[in-house]
This record gives structure tokens, C-alpha cells and sequence, in this order.
């Protein structure tokens, strides 16, 4: 046993409640994350707590979307992982539980603040800067550097983003827009960017896959995402635009009415932990841990360097805007032809 596995051992078990019954019992697991960081999180967890966890993983909206759907017969027990917006709507629709860990005192502010803004129905777990990437074999001078430059010609159909429906990141994007440039404007933005889009895709991460292996020159993600290419060897050069950018707080939450309520509260306790939020960086997941013990992997984007937007993620996380919004991109946007 590595100490860090130790650490977790120590640190699961102090978490269990009084009398729970410890290696025991299943978990279900509805991951927003990158697939190995779903993995690697859940076998630790299993490893150091005997519980069994069934995981699958979907973007951030389409399991909002099945958490929607299955109200009243949850199989979910927690949601860990995917942007903040999405779980602030599940908090407001009442589909997630309140909780208030005792691992809340560790958070950072922004983390804390996640929770307040839920009622304490979510928590923010990591964070990171919304930008894009681009493969620099494809793209010759001069390098894009704001968020304009990707309307250039030069990229006709060599740009892919996520659909914000299925998509945290996308949705990210759409929001931080409107925040940048005002609603009209950003759809503006958007309409003539889709000149340049080739594919909306499922997953927020897969345009930087695409660029890495030269599939489309520029992926639109968040930049710990594009980071993540390059350190695996990809010719990807990650950009915080220069007009400004947003920003996610990834969250966690507990599914109202899950089949393994006891379970869920001992995964979110651990998953809120330090050693539980450093495995991350071992898979490549260069975000910024949320509680304030854990090491923030020296790749992770600074976000204090990045010139951040102050989200309104109680608004863009409310039901109503996030829904009118997606149905102003699904009319107006996701409608235009080639
Ligand atoms: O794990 C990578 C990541 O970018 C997270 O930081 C983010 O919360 C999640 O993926 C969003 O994924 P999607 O856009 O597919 O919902």
C-alpha cells in the first residue's frame, strides 16, 4: 500500500458514520468527468471502502437529462463531476438532496459558495478557466489569441465545440458569451462562428481529441482539457482568449431518493477529501481542487493569470435561463444549415 492509499483508507473510514456497516453495499455512480478520471476515482473508492460502485459516465447535460427523467425513481445515488450549471438546475428542480458535509470547513471560498447558492444541494469540487486549443502542425501565424480570431476564414470548418445541450463545457461557452458580449451579440458571435464549426459533438472534450490528432485545428474547451493533450505529447497550444473568459465550478451531488442514501453521503464525504481530490492529476485531470489541503497539479492553468468574467452561476444555473438559452441555441443556432 502506497501512503497515499493508506491516507484514503484512513480517511474513508473516519468518515463512516457511527455504526454504518463499512465494506459493504453498492454505490451508483453517474460520472461527468473524463472516462480514466471516472475510473481511477471509482476503484479508489471501492479499494479503501469495500463499497461496490457502478459507474457510468455521460456529459454534464444529458445526465441532468436522466436524472430529469428517472424523478420519483431514481437509480442514481450521486452525481460526481461535469460543470456546475446543470447540478445548480437538478438543486432547484429538487431532483438533488441537501447535505452539508463536515469536509465543508476544507473548500475553498467558490467551492463554499457553490453549496450556498444550491441551498447545499451541490458543492463545487474543482475549478477551471473555459478557452480553446488548437494543433499547432495545422495553424501557422498568427496564432489565435481571442475569442474573434476563430471567425477567421482561415478555420472554415476546421473548429469544433460541443452541443450545450449534452455539453457543461458548451454550455459554458454559450453563457460566457452572453456575459462577454451581451445576448444578442453572442448569438451574433455564435451564428457567424458556425460558419467555422464542423461538428457539434457529445462530450465537451472530444474537440480537443480531434485536434490533437489533427482531425480539426481548433478544439473549444476548457484549457485544462488542451493542457491534458499536450502533456500527453500532442502538438496542442492552449489559449485563454483575450477578450476574458468564463469559468466552471465542478460540482457534485446527491440524487434525491437514491436506492444507497448512506453510501452517497460516505462518497461524497471521501470524494470531498484532499488525497481523494489529488488522483485526478495521476490520470491527467489538471483542474483546480476544491478543498484548500489538496495540491493543485503544477499543470493546471493559473487562474489567477486568466482574465476571468465574474459567472453569474446563480443565474445561468437557474432553471429558466439555462432552458430558455438552450432553446435560443437549439432555434437559432443548432437550426442553420451548411
Ligand atoms: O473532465 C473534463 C471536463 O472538462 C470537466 O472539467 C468538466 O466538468 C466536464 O469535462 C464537462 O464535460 P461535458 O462538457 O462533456 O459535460
Amino acid at each position: 500500500m502506497t501512503r497515499r492509499s493508506t491516507f484514503l483508507a484512513a480517511t474513508a473510514l473516519a468518515l463512516l458514520p457511527v455504526g454504518a456497516a463499512a465494506q459493504s453495499g453498492e454505490l451508483v455512480l453517474y460520472c461527468s468527468v473524463d472516462e480514466t478520471w471516472c475510473r481511477a476515482q471509482s476503484e479508489a473508492f471501492q479499494r479503501e471502502t469495500g463499497i461496490n460502485v457502478l459507474m457510468t459516465r455521460r456529459s454534464s447535460g444529458e445526465t441532468f437529462a436522466q436524472i430529469a427523467a428517472g424523478q420519483g425513481q431514481p437509480r442514481g445515488d450521486v452525481w460526481w463531476g461535469g460543470t456546475g450549471d446543470p447540478h445548480l438546475q437538478a438543486a432547484q428542480e429538487g431532483l438533488t438532496e441537501e447535505y452539508r458535509s463536515p469536509m465543508l470547513d476544507e473548500l475553498q471560498d467558490w467551492a463554499v459558495r457553490q453549496a450556498e447558492t444550491s441551498g447545499f444541494r451541490t458543492v463545487g469540487i474543482y475549478a477551471g478557466a473555459l478557452g480553446f486549443g488548437y494543433n499547432a502542425d495545422l495553424v501557422g501565424d498568427p496564432s489565435p489569441a481571442c475569442w474573434a480570431d476563430l471567425l477567421d476564414e482561415r478555420f472554415r470548418d476546421d473548429v469544433q465545440v460541443a452541443n450545450p445541450n449534452s455539453s457543461g463545457t458548451a454550455y459554458t461557452m454559450l453563457a460566457t458569451f452572453v456575459q462577454l458580449f451581451g445576448e444578442d451579440e453572442a448569438f451574433e458571435f455564435m451564428a457567424e462562428l458556425h460558419q467555422n464549426i464542423s461538428q457539434y459533438t457529445q462530450s465537451g472534450s472530444a474537440p480537443i481529441r480531434a485536434a490533437a490528432t489533427g482531425e480539426t485545428a481548433v478544439g473549444i474547451v476548457f484549457m485544462h482539457d488542451a493542457v491534458a493533450q499536450a502533456v500527453q505529447g500532442a502538438p496542442i497550444v492552449t489559449v485563454a482568449p483575450c477578450e476574458g473568459t468564463g469559468y466552471e465550478v465542478g460540482s457534485m451531488s446527491i440524487i434525491a431518493g437514491g436506492p444507497n442514501p448512506e453510501n452517497a453521503r460516505i462518497w461524497y464525504d471521501w470524494a470531498l477529501s484532499a488525497a481523494a481530490q489529488e488522483i485526478g492529476a495521476d490520470v491527467n485531470s489538471f483542474q483546480v481542487p476544491s478543498n484548500v489541503n489538496a495540491a493543485t497539479p503544477p499543470e493546471a492553468p493559473d487562474l489567477g493569470d486568466i482574465n476571468l468574467i465574474d459567472y453569474d452561476f446563480a443565474l445561468f444555473g437557474s432553471s429558466e435561463e439555462r432552458t430558455r438559452l438552450l432553446a435560443r441555441w437549439d432555434a437559432e443556432i443548432g437550426a442553420l444549415g451548411r
